[in-house]
């Protein structure tokens, strides 16, 4: 017997992989979503969407669409929210507006209308810096990242002035909230613990690290880092690497992501926890330029190495998973090679795509199609 699940942000890239894992599970889908340009260019339902889900537009601030998005609803994942660390350090009123306040909205008329469960997507990013160790062993939780060395690395050191190692972080870590966009996702997650609790409902959070896939806002210059290099690789650009290109990130399929939702609003285990999601194998961002490169058959165009940090950024940040494996049952099944290979299918068809568009439009302007 499956449950209506109101998914917020369902239209965007993460929300319409869900809707079709809540679907083939037999549950029925509503979306709310705002449809913004910079994310879905042009207000139009999106073709990625299943034609089963029910899309309500509008904005998680609007009390009004939010009551009629809940009607009939038993439970919600809330996904709607405004994504790029890069842009919350400059867009603050916009960011805060949209993921805290509108968390806020959802729950002022969750708090009239309980569901059986909410469940939010958090961040990997509320850790700051993660969890390291000191070449003798010792674990350092609370790690700032500082300016570039002077020998150029990037790499937080310890006191004696020795590189610090990634490791694996668990949910244990403490948070440290070094972006607008980390400080919203604490915010989101806080509230959506304290209020199912404080409300008879049941509430749990995914810390997401870094999600690829086919249907990545290619348009959105804010988009995750592995759609920013596949459009520029497919128009025959370097990839931009910040940094030194050596900072470590887990990149996790939108799929594994999707199943994990699944996992989480199902598992009785999952109630008032948090939970890490990533895919277990961690990489450089230079080396996915290369592979990237490689995957779309243009191995000859080499990441450009800026040398340059952007504000807000973490340098290292790799998720322990054990938790989610113990309680969830969740383990990631993609290969990263053969996402990549999807993804710069997906992108190549994309490109396509837009001047098909295009062509079709200079054809109608020129009065020469029907
Ligand atoms: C991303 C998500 C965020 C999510 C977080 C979880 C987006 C827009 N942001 O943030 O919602 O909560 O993962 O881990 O998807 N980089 C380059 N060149 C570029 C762009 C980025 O080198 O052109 C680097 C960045 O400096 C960073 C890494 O790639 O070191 C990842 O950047 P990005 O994809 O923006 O992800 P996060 O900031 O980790």
């Amino acid at each position: 017997m499956g449950e209506t699940v109101l998914v917020t942000g369902g239209a965007g890239f993460v929300g319409r992989h869900v809707a079709k894992e809540l679907l083939s599970r037999g549950h029925r889908v509503r979306a709310l979503d705002l449809m913004i340009d910079q994310v879905h260019s042009g207000s139009t339902r999106p073709d990625e969407l299943d034609p089963e889900v029910d899309l309500v537009v509008g904005d998680i601030r609007d009390a009004a669409r939010v009551q009629a998005a809940l009607q009939g609803v038993d439970s919600v994942i809330h996904l709607a929210a405004e994504v790029g660390v890069g842009q919350s350090m400059y867009a603050v009123d916009r960011y805060t507006s949209v993921n805290e306040y509108g968390t806020a909205v959802l729950f002022q008329q969750l708090i009239e209308k309980p569901v059986r469960r909410v469940v939010v997507a958090s961040s990997m990013s509320i850790y700051g810096e993660g969890l390291y160790r000191t070449v003798d062993g010792g674990l350092r939780e609370d790690v700032v990242r500082g300016p570039r060395h002077a020998d150029g690395s990037f790499d937080p050191r310890d006191e004696a002035g020795r590189a610090l190692i990634p490791i694996p972080t668990p949910e244990t870590k403490q948070p440290a909230l070094k972006s607008v966009y980390a400080i919203n996702k604490f915010v989101q997650e806080r509230l959506t613990l304290t209020l199912t609790a404080q409300y008879g409902m049941e509430g749990t959070a995914l810390r997401l690290w870094n999600i690829y896939g086919t249907g990545q806002a290619l348009s959105n210059p804010y988009t995750g880092v592995l759609a920013i290099f596949a459009s520029r690789i497919a128009n025959g650009q370097r990839p931009m690497v910040f940094e030194d290109g050596q900072q470590r990130r887990d990149f996790v399929h939108v799929a594994d992501v999707a199943r994990a939702f699944l996992l989480a609003l199902e598992s009785p285990a999952a109630n008032g926890e948090v939970f890490n999601v990533g895919s277990g194998a961690d990489r450089t961002v230079e080396a996915v330029a290369r592979l990237q490169a490689a995957s779309m058959g243009r191995p000859d165009i080499a990441p450009d190495i800026t040398g340059k940090a952007r504000a807000g950024d973490i340098r290292h940040n790799i998720p322990d998973l054990g938790k989610a494996k113990a309680l969830l049952g969740y383990e990631a099944r993609q290969d990263f090679a053969a996402g990549l290979e999807e993804l710069s299918e997906w992108v190549a068809r994309q490109e396509a795509n837009d001047r098909v568009d295009e062509a079709r439009r200079e054809l109608e302007r020129r009065g020469l199609v029907a």
